[in-house]
């Protein structure tokens, strides 16, 4: 069977990877891919990212399974597209991804199906917005609708913060459309989790959880990122916390989107906010985490292709979760100024290490004559497995000692407030 994976960063990597270890499978295409993507020997780049090539591509190649990566093709209606042409394709339709390509949306629609989620108003009026913040207790939080990289996101510690931020969207539109509305949320208090499904539209595969790290520095300082480190499983995701997450969240999610006569076919990612018994939704993202999809696929023992390739027939029930009893912990090497303008071109060093329990996911490189070098501002994934977090943090800790460019960030703390 051949496949072909859509996206660049280290997720598409991890999936590529793990896809590429089915006896089924006998090619993996991943398109573009990066530097790292098809270090593996049946896994093959290739350079396209306009949808009409990549179904050209898919039927010429008689592709026989097509996964997305990454959340702008299907809010762009990837999905939508290939199913025309009756290609086999794992992701939410347009208006399935409507959930994380707006955030007003999300929010009315757990509203609608009473799912847990922080108390919120949205506005497209900056004067409305101003005024209420003014009624407000701090910090509050302030997001942009639309998608914006996972950077849209601003908590005000103070009205001062608040103001700003409503001006910077609202008025100065600098994240363009995506901020032409916002939504102001309360703040919420505890510790955060991941927690990932696949759904083939009736029957739910949980996936294991995990916690992702999404302030730049130690100790959860500097701006929000993407996510610069990731473990799992998350400990704080106790048997009966998982029970209750299926039940007040996942479950109703699924059963909203059929009353509202959407199916779901593809990963539903819940971003939630624990505390005590409390949990309540932070956002829904319509596909895996990145970073969060490399310790998730390194401990996965089911064949993912076969679980895809079920849920396209809506057959995921065949299939129980299978999880390593290891953990693992991906740590995000960052470029010089990432988030901001990430320096690109430096040469990395030893990019494509690995072991039997370490395994660097490529994100933002490019290979050029032979060697690797940066092209984003996530760069790599080093992600290191052990019996317990503290071994898999070790695992993951030692590759920074061997693999380097110039100008390299990381956070040292990755696992550590679970490990404390
Ligand atoms: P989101 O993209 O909505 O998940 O927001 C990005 C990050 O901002 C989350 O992972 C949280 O760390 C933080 N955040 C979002 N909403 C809230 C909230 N209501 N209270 C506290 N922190 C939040
Ligand atoms: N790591 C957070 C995300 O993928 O949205």
């Amino acid at each position: 069977m051949k496949t072909l994976i859509i996206g660049s960063g280290g997720r598409e990597h991890a999936l590529a990877w793990k896809i590429s270890q089915s006896e089924h499978v006998k090619e993996v295409f991943i398109a573009p891919g990066n530097g790292g993507s098809d270090s593996e020997p049946k896994i093959k780049n290739i350079n396209i990212t306009d949808h009409q090539q990549l179904i050209d591509f898919a039927i010429e190649n008689k592709i026989d399974l097509t996964i997305v990566g990454p959340e702008q093709p299907l809010s762009e209606g990837i999905v939508d597209k290939f199913e025309e042409k009756h290609l086999r394709i794992f992701g939410p339709s347009k208006q399935a991804a409507k959930l994380e390509s707006s955030k007003k949306y999300a929010k009315e629609f757990m509203i609608r199906h009473q799912i847990p989620t922080a108390f919120y108003k949205s506005f497209n009026d900056a004067k409305l917005a101003h005024s209420y913040i003014d009624d407000q207790k701090m910090p509050i939080v302030i997001k942009a609708d639309g998608l914006a990289a996972g950077k849209g996101v601003i908590i005000a510690l103070t009205k001062e913060d608040a103001h700003t931020a409503i001006n910077f969207m609202l008025e100065e539109n600098q994240f363009g459309n995506a901020g032409s509305e916002i939504v102001i949320e309360e703040f919420l208090d505890g510790e955060e989790a991941s927690f990932i499904v696949m759904c083939d539209g009736e029957n739910i595969f949980p996936m294991a959880s995990s916690q992702d790290h999404k302030r730049l520095l130690d100790n959860d300082q500097g701006p929000n990122t993407g996510g610069m480190g990731a473990y799992s499983p998350a400990p704080i995701v106790t048997p009966k916390i998982h029970d209750q997450i299926m039940k007040t969240v996942i479950e109703p999610s699924i059963q909203g989107l059929k009353k509202d006569g959407i199916t779901f076919k593809g990963f539903l990612y819940a971003g939630l906010m624990i505390k005590d018994e409390s949990i309540k939704v932070l956002e829904f993202n319509c596909r895996m985490g990145d970073p969060e999809t490399q310790p998730i696929l390194f401990r996965m023992k089911n064949d993912l292709f076969e679980l895809i390739y079920d849920a396209c027939d809506h057959k995921l029930n065949k299939h129980q979760p299978l999880w390593d009893d290891d953990f693992a912990l991906t740590v995000v090497m960052a470029a010089k100024n990432y988030p901001n303008s990430p320096e690109k071109g430096i040469e990395v060093i030893n990019a494509n290490y690995k072991s039997p329990t370490q395994y660097v996911f490529h994100a933002g490189t490019k290979r050029e004559n032979e060697k690797i070098l940066t092209n984003g501002g996530r760069v790599l994934g080093l992600t290191g497995k052990g019996k317990n977090l503290q071994l898999a943090f070790n695992e993951a800790y030692k590759m920074t000692d061997l693999i380097s460019f110039d100008g390299c960030q990381f956070r040292r703390d990755i696992g550590k407030k679970a490990l404390n």
